[in-house]
């Protein structure tokens, strides 16, 4: 029997970053609903304890849960390093996370030289540690917190001359140590890609796990009979728990019609 599911798939990142998953998200499966949660308001996560960061995802995979989410997309890597293994015991739903994509970088990587570039969070959690020994045992690993990016993505600041000195600060280790693989470990980061192309050498490749999530995500959705059978587009919410809705709308553009977005408490 094939069945059809048209409840809505339920996102949520520790602000606006986590709108670069649901971008690749909606693209993959355009009939499917979605509804996103930016807790902007307790962003950043990166610098919070693995205690707190487990909270904040109990609460928002309760409040997704609660509008009638039907699989759980963590599109944040700090919130996923830090607590998938507790969102999957906790819950029956399918949860689906994001961790840096240092497999496939290290894989590919010629000068055995990869950078990452996530948060404070990401980088010294035991899942980062475990990936990192796994994959990287024979070669450079450049590790950089991206310090202060979150906030300012946050504001929406991606191009600002600020943003442009930080970044160069980040990268110069990175060049140093001529790595050809630049890894993005936060969800935030690919709003930073056209900058960090003019910053990097040409020669280095900048990836992230977005479409890897999205294919994950509709790889569990088929597997669990969740697809929705809709030959229509999907309807979009986007909640954030800041009273503008301001950075979300600038983000996410015009990237899928239906799309409604507003100010909510959770
Ligand atoms: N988008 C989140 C991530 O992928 C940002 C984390 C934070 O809020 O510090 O890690």
């Amino acid at each position: 029997m094939t069945m059809s599911d048209s409840r809505p798939i339920g996102i949520f990142d520790s602000g606006v970053g986590g709108t670069s998953i649901w971008k690749e998200i909606t693209s993959l499966m355009p009939y499917e609903s979605t509804i996103y949660l930016a807790d902007s308001l307790h962003a950043p996560y990166g610098s919070k304890s693995p205690e707190e960061i487990r909270a904040l995802c109990q609460k928002n995979t309760d409040y997704l849960l609660s509008l009638g989410a039907k699989i759980i997309v963590v599109a944040c890597n700090t919130a996923t390093t830090n607590a998938i293994g507790h969102l999957r015991a906790t819950y029956e739903v399918p949860i689906i996370g994001i961790e840096p994509a240092i497999k496939p970088a290290a894989a590919q990587s010629e000068n055995k030289a990869i950078g990452i570039l996530a948060t404070k969070g990401t980088l010294n959690s035991q899942l980062f540690a475990d990936t990192s020994e796994r994959f990287t045992r024979d070669m450079d690993l450049i590790e950089v917190e991206g310090k202060g990016l979150v906030p300012m993505i946050e504001n929406g600041d991606i191009h600002s001359e600020k943003m442009v000195a930080l970044l160069r600060d980040f990268m110069k280790p990175m060049i140093a140590a001529k790595i050809d693989y630049l890894v993005l470990g936060c969800s935030h980061y690919p709003y930073l890609i056209p900058l960090l192309k003019k910053i990097l050498p040409a020669s280095v490749k900048i990836i992230d796990s977005g479409l890897a999530v999205a294919r994950q995500t509709k790889a569990v959705l088929q597997a669990s009979g969740l697809r929705t059978k809709a030959t229509t587009l999907g309807e979009h919410h986007m909640y954030t728990n800041l009273e503008t809705t301001t950075t979300l709308e600038l983000l996410v553009g015009n990237h899928m019609p239906n799309t409604s977005f507003e100010s909510k408490s959770f």
